[in-house]
């Protein structure tokens, strides 16, 4: 079976409802985990690999489960294959250059301040602009994952929003599995006005190297367009799940006032708020991979040419790996989650999104906003499954 036909011999979960995902997924990924964590998914025409163990050894044997995905539509909507569609050393060699920025002592030396100079910037406003009501998701965590994202790319003369919108169009073509024209046409005109600006910044840089992505990946001599492809995957991976990450923190601490007091009273707990809040809500539900080989897994055989969707938001809620694990508890063991994978293709902004966000963007909001709390009167709203997070939290002060 390559990606066309269907693995007749896997257990099937024929019942899985897009309309379910995206309303709420983990009453379905509960099912999956105890009926079959191997399963063939007519719906995303995948095996869908649900738990720790699984997920966790596939990112861990990349020999077998292949970064390299035949015929995606990840490529079709960037314009080209950026580094996450490759295996090493293919994909070490584009990998290098991006950390020589993005490690911890990177982000503290270079990206810190600018990460807390934008926070600011947004929050002010915030408070200007809502007069004690706004809603956080479009007010403050979009513009301040969008900044931070042009900043570190070297491009801090994009438009913000432009960027943001940029991001969601490469998303919505990198899962455009019905292959809709309207989508694609959207990813053309974003990639057409992401080149503009990347003509620009590339000339810029080539001739003053500085610090970020973009100048690291050029400066490594890779091939112009496969920088672009790069800068492009960055902009479609690195924008939407900061953001999320913001709500989904004031969304946690508000329904646990005990945890929230701690965290105000104690701030060095803010690195476990953040990262059992990617635990428990991972922005990135669902990765994808191709099987190298036959594999078996629990049990099951899955054939050679398999895509696989490994379910990292289901992963992360495995009962096998991690206690009661519905429940919001910022003192869990320190222990690995999924929310960033693991092995080579771990995040690279993984450092950047926990000072960014977790240690500046939220604190920050607390501490200006000391009367911060959910707006009961308007309803927020939740989507997607593959990408996940909250659309709209409205908040008032
Ligand atoms: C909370 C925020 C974030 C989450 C939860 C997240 C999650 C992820 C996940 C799950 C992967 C795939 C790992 C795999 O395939 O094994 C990934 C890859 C990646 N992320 Fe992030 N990400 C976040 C923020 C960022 C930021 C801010 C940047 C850029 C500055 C970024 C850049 C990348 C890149 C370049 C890759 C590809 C890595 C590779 O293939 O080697 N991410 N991220």
């Amino acid at each position: 079976m390559t990606t066309t036909a269907v693995p007749l011999d896997l257990p099937t979960a024929d019942w899985l409802d897009p309309a379910d995902l995206a309303h709420n997924p983990y009453p379905s990924y509960e099912r999956l985990r105890r009926e079959a964590p191997v399963v063939w998914a007519p719906l995303v025409k995948k095996v869908l690999v649900s738990s720790f163990e699984g997920c966790s050894f596939g990112e861990r044997h990349p020999e077998v489960f292949s970064s390299n995905v035949a015929g995606g539509t990840m490529a079709k909507a960037l314009g080209g294959r950026p580094l996450i569609r490759k295996d090493d050393p293919e994909h070490a060699a584009e990998r290098a250059p991006m950390n020589r920025t993005l490690r911890p002592k990177q982000i503290m030396d270079i990206w810190a301040d600018k990460f807390e100079i934008n926070a600011r910037r947004y929050l002010e406003e915030m408070i200007f602009n809502g007069r004690g009501a706004a809603d956080l998701n479009t007010a403050y965590a979009a513009p301040v994952a969008a900044k931070n994202l042009c900043d570190m790319l070297g491009m801090p003369d994009v438009e913000p929003m432009d960027l943001a919108r940029w991001s969601i169009d490469f998303i919505a073509g990198t899962g455009n599995v019905l292959d809709k024209q309207e989508i694609w046409d959207r990813c053309e005109r974003s990639r057409a006005e992401c080149d503009a600006a990347l003509d620009e910044t590339v000339a810029r840089l080539r001739r003053r190297p500085d610090p970020s992505i973009t100048s690291m990946l050029l400066e490594a001599g890779m091939a112009e367009e496969q920088v672009r492809n790069n800068v492009k995957l960055t902009i479609s991976g690195g924008m939407n799940e900061p953001q999320h990450m913001i709500t989904n923190m004031v969304w946690l601490l508000e329904r646990s006032p005990e945890q929230k007091a701690e965290v105000l009273a104690n701030p060095e707990l803010w690195k476990q708020v953040f990262t059992e809040a990617t635990r428990l809500f991972s922005p990135i539900g669902m990765i994808t991979r191709q099987s190298a080989a036959d594999i078996n897994l629990h049990g099951v055989v899955i054939p050679a040419g398999t895509q696989i969707g490994m379910i990292l938001a289901s992963a992360n809620r495995d009962p096998g790996q991690f206690t009661q694990p519905d429940v919001f508890d910022i003192h869990r063991p320190s222990g690995t989650n999924l929310a960033f994978g693991a092995g080579v293709h771990q995040c690279a902004g993984k450092w950047a999104a926990q000072k960014a966000i977790g240690e500046i963007a939220v604190p920050l909001l607390y501490r200006e906003l000391p009367g911060l709390r959910l707006d009961q009167s308007r309803p927020e709203t939740w989507d997607g499954w593959v990408f996940r997070g909250l659309t709209s939290l409205p908040v008032v002060w």
